[in-house]
Formats: structure tokens, C-alpha cells, sequence
């Protein structure tokens, strides 16, 4: 899995985005440890609170089939490479704070980081 196949994977994901609100679709595409790849849309509420990140999206539904090591996490969305929100780093930070995370667009194109270098000092117990 290479990081142009794992951003279109993002891309594919992103089309299921359900953002009637803030009309800003985001797509994750989370390769595990075991080579499955997992994908993740924002999917949001008319009460706002209760919308969730793609990334998060990602995170759970790939916990919620068993699987835990996660090696890297492609991201994408129209406008500009997407930045993961603060609650999607503390969540990357629990569960995978070595993972590699692609910052990408609709183009293609990306920036490459790390939940360590997102979140550095990040709490844990
Ligand atoms: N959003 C994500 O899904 N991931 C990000 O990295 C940034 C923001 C969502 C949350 C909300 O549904 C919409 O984008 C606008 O903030």
C-alpha cells in the first residue's frame, strides 16, 4: 500500500461525507498493521455536537473490528491539505502516537508528519 494508493482511498471515502452543515467533506483512509486499510468520513448532526471527524471515524471502525496497530493514516479534503482537529490528535495520540499521517487534498498532492510531531507532549496516564 503506497501513499498514492492510500490518499485515494481517502479521496474515494471523502464522497460519502455526510456534511449537509458545514459542507466541507473530509475522507480518512487508516492503514493497519495487517495491511487492511479502514476508511472514515465526517458524518454530522443538526445538534453539531454529536458530528464526528473523519478521522475518528476511521479510528473506531477499524478498534471496532479488532484491529490495533496503525501505521499510517492518509487525509483528505477539497481546499487545502487537511490538518487533523485537536480532539483527532489526542485520539491518534491514544491509540497510534508512532503513526505517520498524510495530509492531502482532492489533487493529490500531500504533506507528511507524525501524531508525535501533531501533538508533541500529548497526554497520557
Ligand atoms: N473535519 C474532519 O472530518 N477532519 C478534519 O481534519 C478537519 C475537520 C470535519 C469536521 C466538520 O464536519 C467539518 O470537517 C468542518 O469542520
Amino acid at each position: 500500500m503506497d501513499d498514492r494508493e492510500l490518499l485515494r482511498l481517502a479521496n474515494e471515502a471523502r464522497k460519502n461525507a455526510y456534511c449537509p452543515y458545514s459542507k466541507f467533506a473530509v475522507g480518512a483512509a487508516l492503514l493497519c498493521e495487517d495491511g487492511t486499510v479502514h476508511t472514515g468520513v465526517n458524518v454530522e448532526n443538526a445538534a453539531y455536537g454529536p458530528s464526528i471527524c473523519a478521522e475518528r471515524t476511521a479510528i473506531f471502525k477499524a478498534i471496532s473490528e479488532g484491529k490495533r496497530g496503525f501505521v499510517r493514516m492518509a487525509v483528505t479534503c477539497e481546499s487545502d491539505h487537511c490538518r487533523p482537529c485537536g480532539v483527532c490528535r489526542q485520539v491518534m495520540f491514544e491509540h497510534a502516537p508512532d503513526m505517520e499521517i498524510l495530509m492531502g487534498n482532492t489533487e493529490g498532492s500531500f504533506v507528511r508528519t507524525t501524531v508525535r510531531e501533531l501533538l508533541p507532549d500529548g497526554f497520557s496516564f
